[in-house]
């Protein structure tokens, strides 16, 4: 038997991914323990700066938002928050803690999902590293049905990969990653730079500015040109 064709390995890997973050709901947290303390500071500091600056107003969709990380950040500036991710675990978590009523939890696979309306702002966090090239145009596709016709989307992300979780090498998007007690998963963590990414949303019609902010996090904000 010769190896899954490419469209099975990626469904295959995205089960896998996603079965992960189930798994690791509970001790799910941002923090990243090979990065010094001072650069992980620097970062909550700077990421938050950009989304007040952004300020996500109106309706705003929050794409695969975990335990609810960034949420109330946005309900800083937004109207009302619908906020999507695949893993219950993550989205119980995320309902336990943040009870304001302008938020509603949607659980959903982005890449079967469809929006019921539109939306002023379109924000993720962690989640553009985690689809597959082979995903990338669709889901942008998916997120462009989801605004406004002025909406604008925001996304802040890294490009942080350990040597050992590259188990197909440095040029390969899967990875590997393990829970506490050692369980191993496979993952996808695409590698993205500011300037290749921005140059494939503008291949895709898209206009972004994607800046660095310190260490491997960056930020990215525009809307369909
Ligand atoms: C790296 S976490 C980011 C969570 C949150 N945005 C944050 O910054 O803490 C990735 C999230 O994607 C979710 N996820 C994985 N596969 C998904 C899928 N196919 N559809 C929707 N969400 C998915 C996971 O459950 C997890 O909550």
């Amino acid at each position: 038997m010769g190896a899954p064709p490419a469209e099975d390995r990626v469904e295959q890997l995205l089960a896998e991914q996603l079965a992960y973050y189930r798994a690791r709901a509970p001790e799910y947290t941002d923090s990243m323990p090979e990065l010094s303390a001072e650069v992980q500071a620097e970062a909550a500091r700077k990421l938050l700066a950009a989304l007040d600056t952004f300020r996500p107003t109106g309706d705003v969709l929050e794409l695969a938002c975990g335990p609810g990380t960034w949420t109330s950040r946005l309900l800083d500036h937004a109207a009302t928050v619908t906020a999507v991710d695949a893993a219950p675990e993550m989205l119980a978590i995320a309902a336990a803690t943040i009870t304001d009523q302008r938020v509603r939890f949607v659980e959903a696979n982005l890449f079967d999902w469809e929006p019921d309306r539109r939306y002023d702002a379109v924000f993720f966090a962690f989640w553009l590293s985690h689809v597959p090239l082979e995903r990338f145009a669709s889901f942008w596709s998916t997120v462009a049905g989801c605004l406004t016709p002025n909406g604008r989307v925001a996304f802040l992300d890294d490009a942080y990969r350990t040597a050992d979780e590259l188990i197909e090498g440095d040029g390969s998007s899967t990875i590997r990653r393990h829970l506490k007690d050692g369980t191993a998963f496979r993952a996808i963590k695409v590698p993205h730079t500011p300037d290749g990414l921005r140059q494939r949303l503008a291949d895709l019609g898209w206009s972004f500015t994607v800046t660095n902010l310190v260490g491997p996090f960056f930020w990215g904000e525009g809307n369909k040109a």
